[in-house]
């Protein structure tokens, strides 16, 4: 009998300021239901529900982490570690995640950390490449797509867009996945999205105030 192959999830979610992406990354989270560590540079994610654990610097995170009863912690109750790294640490968090296994990484901003300069050397370009062995989940959001590497786009599973205007958002809609799905994302509402895995796979989906009093009880 074939042995099912071990795959990654990579998600991206892109779309412009405060229209929804960080709840609707949320949710991704809770559905996934795994360990999760988030990369949060501008502070987005509250650490008041009961599963998360903030740190302030991948310093803060690498002393906890590299402690074996809070490592266990982490798998066995399915923490949700929030990691404040910026442009200078988060190569090192990567390469945390990187030597990890069986979890959902987080990273909001992507495009600050993974731009079209990104090379082979990035650990975020292995978990994205070779993550599939540790499985390890990616979920990223950007509101900048035209910034992004084209090895996050070329390997991503699902897509989610916001409504987008801009001329270079459309072009990048148009080579990620086709231009007969610009005007679909132009015409969105607020907290709507193009849910895209293929042309077979594909709905808007509108996350709600019930997801949100539900991520604040989870
Ligand atoms: N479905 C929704 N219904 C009502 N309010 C929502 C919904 N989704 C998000 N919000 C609220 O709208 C605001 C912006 O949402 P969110 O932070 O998720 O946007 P964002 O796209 O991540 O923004 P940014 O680009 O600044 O990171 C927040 O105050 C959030 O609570
Ligand atoms: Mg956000």
């Amino acid at each position: 009998m074939l042995k099912r192959q071990v795959q990654n999830n990579i998600q991206t979610v892109i779309g412009h300021k405060g229209y929804g992406k960080t709840v609707l990354t949320e949710a991704l989270m809770l559905l996934a239901d795994k360990p999760t560590i988030v990369a949060d540079p501008r502070f987005q994610y509250s650490t008041d529900q009961k599963r998360r654990v903030g740190f302030k610097s991948v310093g803060e995170f690498r002393k906890w982490i590299y402690n074996s009863t809070n490592f266990k912690d982490f798998y066995r109750y399915k923490l949700e570690l929030v990691v404040n790294a910026f442009d200078d640490t988060f190569e090192e968090l990567a390469q945390i995640v990187f030597k990890m296994r069986f979890l959902m990484f987080v990273v909001d901003e992507v495009d600050m950390f993974f731009d079209t300069r990104a090379t082979a050397k990035n650990s975020l370009y292995k978990i994205i490449h070779y993550g599939r062995h540790n499985e390890i989940d990616l979920i990223s959001t950007s509101r900048r797509p035209a910034n992004i590497s084209r090895n996050l786009t070329s390997q991503t599973d699902i897509f989610y867009f916001s409504k987008l205007r801009e001329p270079t958002d459309k072009k990048y809609i148009k080579d990620a996945i086709g231009g007969e799905y610009v005007s679909k994302v132009e015409h969105l509402e607020r907290f709507s999205f193009l849910k895209f895995q293929d042309e077979e796979h594909q709905e808007i989906i509108k996350t709600n105030e019930r997801d949100i009093e539900l991520l604040e009880r989870a």
